[in-house]
């Protein structure tokens, strides 16, 4: 498996705040089989499973520093693997949670044909992502030279309406927009590690002070840009 791993050595992925995502999915996920794709350090396992403590999770992500990470801020065993190829049975999974994954993958249309084929009939899926309308801008640049939310997006959905298209295999539920914004505290932090001031990155460090978790809850919004979740479900009729 080949991965660009410096991206995930400094973008650490802080522990902090329970997914806003988990009161949309408002749904008992306690003996349920649930998978985490694209799990980066664990932030979706570990609240679904600070939550649902009797939830069968099992987070996938390709990049082999992202797995070590969930493992060591979750009590999940994180699976490394392609999630354009998940290594697990067809029909086998009762919910996926995909959240700010598919604009990093190489094929959008392939992710959503994976969770189709190994959902059951009548599963769930929340599957979430980064929207840009016209005049939108973020310092960062991808491989392609366009200016990007994150450098390892390969693409920003253009409208709403662009990326519930992908959704026409499911039945959509209900679909949830929400301003992205971001925390000029763990920006610094972010800033202090890549300079190598700090040695190693700890994903509870908002965690372990009350002011600093305060102050680092003060984000403020990227203009022009929208995360979009979908909560949707696999029809019945549906055979992969
Ligand atoms: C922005 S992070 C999102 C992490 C997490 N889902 C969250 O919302 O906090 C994107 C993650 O997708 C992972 N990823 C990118 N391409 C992947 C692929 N083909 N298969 C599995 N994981 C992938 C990256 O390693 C990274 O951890």
């Amino acid at each position: 498996m080949d991965y660009e791993e410096e991206y995930s050595k400094y973008q650490v992925h802080f522990l902090g705040e329970e997914p806003e995502f988990l009161d949309t999915v408002d749904i008992d996920l306690s003996n349920r089989k649930v998978v985490d794709l694209g799990c980066g350090g664990g932030i979706n396992s570990y609240y679904i499973k600070r939550k649902y403590p009797h939830t069968y999770l099992v987070p996938i992500d390709i990049s082999f520093i992202r797995c070590l990470e969930c493992k060591s801020n979750t009590v999940n065993l994180p699976v490394q693997a392609d999630i354009l190829d998940v290594p697990l049975k067809s029909g086998s999974v009762d919910v996926v949670v995909c959240t700010m994954v598919i604009e990093h993958l190489a094929e959008d249309r392939g992710l959503l044909r994976e969770i189709l084929r190994v959902l059951k009939n009548g599963g769930l899926a929340l599957v979430s992502s980064v929207v840009r309308s016209k005049g939108a801008w973020y310092f960062r640049k991808n491989k392609a030279g366009m200016t990007v939310l994150d450098s390892t997006h390969v693409r920003e959905y253009k409208s709403i309406d662009e990326f519930k298209k992908l959704f026409g295999n499911f039945r959509i539920k209900q679909v949830v927009v929400r301003e992205i914004s971001f925390s000029p505290l763990r920006f610094l932090y972010r800033v202090v590690y890549k300079l190598r001031l700090a040695k190693t990155a700890d994903a509870k460090f908002f965690l372990t002070n009350r002011w600093l978790s305060k102050i680092a809850k003060f984000k403020l919004n990227v203009p022009n840009y929208r995360a979009v979740e979908i909560f949707c479900e696999k029809r019945e009729s549906l055979t992969t």
